[in-house]
């Protein structure tokens, strides 16, 4: 597990080229500035042109340029959100086989992924078929940030600053949520990747207590060349037991010109399509509900939001198990950590431990894991006979 001969997932070793050369490469990037600004209609311009100050200008400019990617991207709704040891290649490759259409990468420490080879092919692995991509780094120095963004711009559709995070690391570190009482600092980090790149930054952010400051601060990002706004509808201080605020995100999206997409309470397709009418976000992005689930987006949901006797809903044909072997078929063609196949062992198979807690005792104390055990796993879960399926609702005539 340690090792693969396949070409089609490549470990992004940009790190042998000089940094100089990253600066060059990237202006001749085939997402170069010269070609999406190439895209706009030039309609739009001369009115703008004629009716706006310099700056009103630039303003117009570069939401056409957000809105020219983004339907580049072929404006993808459904999103699997960051997630730290989660959101890794082959869980966003099976997040996508199941309806998925963007992917963000798990949070990168730019000052580590700029000075560290081993730290870059470790933690960022993509493949072609791994697109649009968002990658996200945390930081706090402009340059290192930029430094970092130059080695990942060209396998990425955004590059993403973390403004969310609200860990107690992120706090001793001095990034994510806790930029937020450095507004000043935010405003250096966009402008620094926004004018550098040749691709897009987007952000990450969580609320504000006041929705004025809230407003105030995606003004600021936009203003700063942001393309692209998530929003995680909870404060810093606010846990995932809360509910997202959906009208916070709706102001949000009302008070801005780029693309914006919703985070927080997406737990079943039903959620996504009230969380697109409520807030009128561009899309949606959904984590934990994923872990449990991979294959939300394509309709499927689990029993805990199927009603029992309900008969809109019907054995999907796909459960647990079967996701967690397409998994597994995954992540031997694109190795990663165990320690994270293990924690997505626990996610989707976790409600099969409950019934059979000596399963996981057993899994829980095995000292030589492989991929064998773990299929051999699913098949002692399964001889036991409780199913666990995913529902799909019944197409009705
Ligand atoms: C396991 C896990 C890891 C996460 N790691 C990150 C991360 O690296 N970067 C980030 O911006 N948010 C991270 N988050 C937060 C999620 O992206 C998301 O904002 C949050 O869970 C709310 O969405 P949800 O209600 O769909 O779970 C993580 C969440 C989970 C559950």
């Amino acid at each position: 597990m340690t090792s693969t001969n396949d070409l089609s997932a490549f470990l992004i070793q940009t790190h042998s080229l000089p940094p100089n050369s990253l600066r060059r490469l990237s202006t001749f990037s085939p997402l170069g500035r010269r070609r999406s600004g190439d895209d706009f209609p030039k309609s739009n311009f001369s009115a703008a042109y004629t009716s706006s100050s310099s700056t009103e200008r630039q303003h117009i400019r570069s939401e056409e340029k957000a809105w020219a990617h983004w339907r580049k991207l072929k404006q993808p709704k459904l999103i699997v959100a960051p997630m730290y040891d989660a959101s890794e290649l082959p869980f966003r490759m099976l997040c996508r086989k199941y309806g998925a259409e963007a992917a963000y990468t798990p949070m990168l420490h730019s000052r580590i992924f700029a000075e560290s080879t081993k730290y870059r092919s470790k933690e960022f692995t993509t493949c072609k078929e791994d697109r649009p991509l968002f990658v996200q780094f945390c930081g706090n120095d402009p340059e290192i940030l930029l430094e970092a963004a130059y080695r990942v711009e060209s396998y990425c559709d955004y590059v993403d600053i973390n403004l969310g995070c609200p860990q107690r690391i992120a706090r001793t570190g001095n990034y994510g949520a806790f930029l937020m009482d450095n507004l000043p600092l935010i405003k250096s980090l966009v402008t620094k990747l926004a004018t550098n790149l040749t691709t897009p930054v987007s952000c990450k952010i969580r609320l504000f207590p006041s929705l004025h400051d809230t407003i105030n601060y995606v003004k600021l990002l936009e203003d700063s060349g942001c393309s692209l706004i998530a929003v995680h509808g909870r404060t810093r201080d606010e846990r995932t037991k809360e509910r997202a605020n959906w009208d916070a995100i709706k102001s949000v999206k009302s008070s801005v010109k780029i693309p914006v997409l919703a985070n927080g309470n997406i737990r079943h397709m039903d959620d996504v399509d009230k969380c697109l009418e409520v807030t009128g976000a561009d899309g949606v992005m959904s984590a934990e509900a994923l872990l449990d689930n991979p294959a939300l987006f394509g309709g499927f949901r689990s029993g805990d939001w199927v009603a029992e006797g309900d008969d809109w809903f019907e054995d999907g044909g796909v459960d647990r198990g079967r996701l967690m072997v397409e998994y597994l078929k995954l992540c031997e063609k694109y190795p990663v950590k165990w320690g994270i196949i293990v924690s997505h062992v626990y996610g989707m198979l976790g409600k099969w431990f409950d019934v059979h807690p000596d399963v996981r005792d057993d899994f829980n104390k095995e000292k030589e894991l492989s991929f064998e055990y773990i299929y051999r796993m699913v098949d002692r879960l399964r001889a036991r006979g409780v199913q666990f399926p995913l529902y799909v609702k019944k197409i009705r005539s």
